[in-house]
């Protein structure tokens, strides 16, 4: 998987679930501006860079892809930095009104740097929510719009110190608990490998 980056203006919308998840199925390093952040918890301290409020985003070296986990405004002048060193970006938003609503503005505002976007719908728990969603979405946009149910996956990686793969390694109920959140996430990476890249067009 190329360098991606994981964004939204919006808290809470599963930005840092999502990496962490991507990076532990890609083996992928994550690049995050939340120096609170607790992935290297689950990371080894190889595969996390947490810059300080003033730290400058590292040169890249194509040979090592990127995972940049990024929250807030985008005067942090790192994030437009980011969206355009990454092939594609993902956004992901929760389905209420007030979260779809600031997450078109980051679209808006993603758009000026990248326009490789895949909006993710996260945290779905039933279809009428995700239709609502996609409907409000789509009547804006004409990105790809994949989907993540709502599991205890996210933060049982946090609280095991796992990857979701080894959780279902381990025991079979959680096989069967997990297996479909699994494969939206080997979806998004799918979509992600398969999407041509434009800056080399
Ligand atoms: N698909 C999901 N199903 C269930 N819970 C989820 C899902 N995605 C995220 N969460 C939960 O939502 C909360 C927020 O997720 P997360 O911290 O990844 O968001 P974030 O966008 O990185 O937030 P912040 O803006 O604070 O960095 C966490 O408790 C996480 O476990
Ligand atoms: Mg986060």
């Amino acid at each position: 998987m190329d360098s991606i980056t994981v964004y939204n203006a919006k808290g809470g919308t599963g930005k840092t679930s999502l990496s962490l998840a991507l990076a532990l199925k890609t083996g992928n390093t994550i690049i995050t501006n939340d120096i609170y952040s607790p992935i290297d918890d689950v990371l080894p301290s190889s595969k996390v860079l947490k810059l300080e409020p003033n730290e400058k985003v590292p040169i890249l070296d194509y040979s090592s892809p990127i995972i940049y986990d990024l929250g807030g405004h985008m005067m942090d002048t790192r994030i437009s930095q980011c969206l355009k060193q990454s092939k594609t970006i993902l956004i992901p938003t929760l389905t209420d009104y007030t979260s779809l609503k600031t997450t078109m503005y980051a679209i808006k505002e993603v758009e000026e740097f990248n326009k490789n976007i895949i909006l993710i719908i996260n945290k779905v728990s039933n279809e009428k929510e995700f239709f609502e969603a996609h409907k409000i979405l789509s009547n804006f946009f004409t990105y790809e719009i994949l989907r993540v149910k709502e599991s205890k996956c996210f933060q049982n990686m946090f609280k095991n110190k796992k990857s979701i793969d080894e959780m279902m390694q381990e025991n079979k109920l959680i096989t069967r608990a997990y297996t479909e959140v699994n494969n939206q996430l080997i979806n998004i990476i799918n979509t992600l490998d398969s999407k041509d890249n434009i800056k080399s067009a």
